[in-house]
């Protein structure tokens, strides 16, 4: 049986599965036949009991993974509905699309509905170029991990594009290696890959660092990612001056597309720190912060990118 949040199935107007909760590890009882009574008024009634997950079968599971991706999909292609709020059904899809890594794994299965979150990412990119905006809008989201990885991936694509990079090929590249970058936290043990790094012990530490390694295992030999992808996940904690990890990489040493995913990551860190209130303001100080006082670890063209981005700058499409 596979967990899924209650909050997440209250948001939708009707549930096409059936519903269980767990009583033990092993013993899963039925509470609510698939349609008939998953309304959210019903499923309401379990939370106000204090119960946080429904559990599906497997079978079922994956029909709400592709049930969360096809509502994406339809609402990014939906005109009337303005490019950033877009970003919620976005964050829903992601965050069943890590339900789903964390349950079965990282297959081609998996990282084709990543592609299609990346595809629904990029829409918004392109049709909102205003860095400012675009953060303003992610303190409605909720799922603080999901909120890391879209901004990851949006501002690495933006920066892309600020890099003059207008391929639509390379900025999806951007995009899916920001999706992907921590995938090796599912494989840190304990709570490792959820705690604050600062905060972690000396050998906390070792294991933490560990994780772009365990990335690019997991996603090494699943056909159709590009090898660009994987050295993203590889490498975007390496730093400019050799200060990163895990191979204290130089800049020229580290691949293009890493020095983006790189700098995206400090910047999501800075202004999703400690789930503050997002102001165009907060995007701006984690902008100086990074241009003050750590610009020694970023490629300079990336941080000029940055600049760019945060003052506003027009973006070049991508062709
Ligand atoms: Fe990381």
């Amino acid at each position: 049986m596979h967990p899924v949040p209650i909050d997440e199935l209250i948001a939708k107007p009707k549930v096409l599965v059936d519903l269980y909760v767990q009583l033990s590890d092993a013993k899963h009882v039925l509470i609510a036949k698939a349609g008939t009574s998953t309304s959210p008024e019903h499923l309401r009634k379990f939370k106000d009991k204090g119960v946080a997950y429904m559990y599906v079968r497997p079978e079922d599971f994956l029909s709400l993974v592709r049930q969360s991706i096809s509502v994406a999909g339809m609402a990014v292609s939906n005109r009337a509905i303005d490019n950033l709020s877009k970003l919620s059904v976005i964050e829903e899809a992601l965050s069943s699309v890590h339900r789903e890594m964390a349950a079965i794994g990282v297959n081609e299965q998996v990282l084709g509905h990543a592609k299609l979150v990346t595809e629904a990412t990029m829409t918004v990119v392109a049709g909102q170029p205003q860095l400012s905006a675009l953060i303003e809008k992610f303190q409605n989201l909720s799922n603080d991990q999901s909120k890391h990885v879209m901004m990851v991936s949006m501002v690495a694509a933006m920066l892309g594009q600020g890099h003059e990079w207008i391929k639509a090929a390379t900025l999806e590249k951007l995009a899916l290696g920001g999706l992907l970058h921590d995938v090796g936290k599912m494989k840190l043990p304990g709570d490792i890959g959820t705690k604050d790094p600062a905060r972690l012990g000396h050998d906390e530490q070792v294991i933490y660092r560990s994780h772009p390694e365990l990335g690019r295992q997991l996603l090494s030999g699943i056909k159709g990612l590009p090898d660009d992808v994987l050295l993203m996940v590889y490498e975007h904690h390496e730093h400019s001056d050799g200060s990163g990890f895990p191979r204290g990489l130089k800049d020229f040493q580290i691949s293009p597309l890493a020095r983006v995913i790189a700098l995206a990551n400090g910047f999501a860190d800075l202004v999703l720190d400690g789930g503050r209130t997002i102001t165009e303001r907060s995007a701006r100080k984690a902008a100086d912060e990074i241009e003050f006082r750590k610009a020694m670890l970023y490629n300079k063209d990336a941080l000029r990118a940055l600049r760019r981005l945060v003052d506003g700058e027009p973006l070049k499409k991508a062709a």
